[in-house]
């Protein structure tokens, strides 16, 4: 199954229940992340920095779509809730999106 790893939480690796989860229900069976919106695709809080594995995600969709066009969403970026893990991928979390409870590594 494929791995998310979380390369400014100090490499955390989680592992996917199948390939058709959401980044966003993957990363919260093994830490805390933003989802202002609840998981509507109406915010960007739950924004992951890709940094490797990027053909792993899914396509954008509709709501990415929109905020790539209002300039809100940039090249290896994609919103956690919106995007499918097939296989493995390395992201980060995105400086104006780090929670002030948790402690991040480089
Ligand atoms: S939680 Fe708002 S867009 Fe993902």
């Amino acid at each position: 199954m494929p791995q998310v790893i979380v390369k400014n939480l100090f490499s955390k690796s989680i592992h996917c229940e199948s390939n058709t989860e959401k980044l966003i229900d993957v990363l919260l069976t093994q830490t805390d992340w933003m989802h202002a919106c609840g998981m509507k695709g109406k915010c960007t809080t739950c924004m992951a920095k890709v940094i490797e594995g990027e053909t792993s995600l899914s396509e954008l969709t509709e709501a990415e779509k929109r905020f790539v066009k209002l300039g809100r969403l940039k090249t290896h970026h994609r919103l956690a809730c919106q995007v499918t893990v097939t296989d493995d991928v390395i992201i980060e979390t995105p400086e104006q999106y780090k929670l002030p409870h948790l402690n991040y590594s480089e």
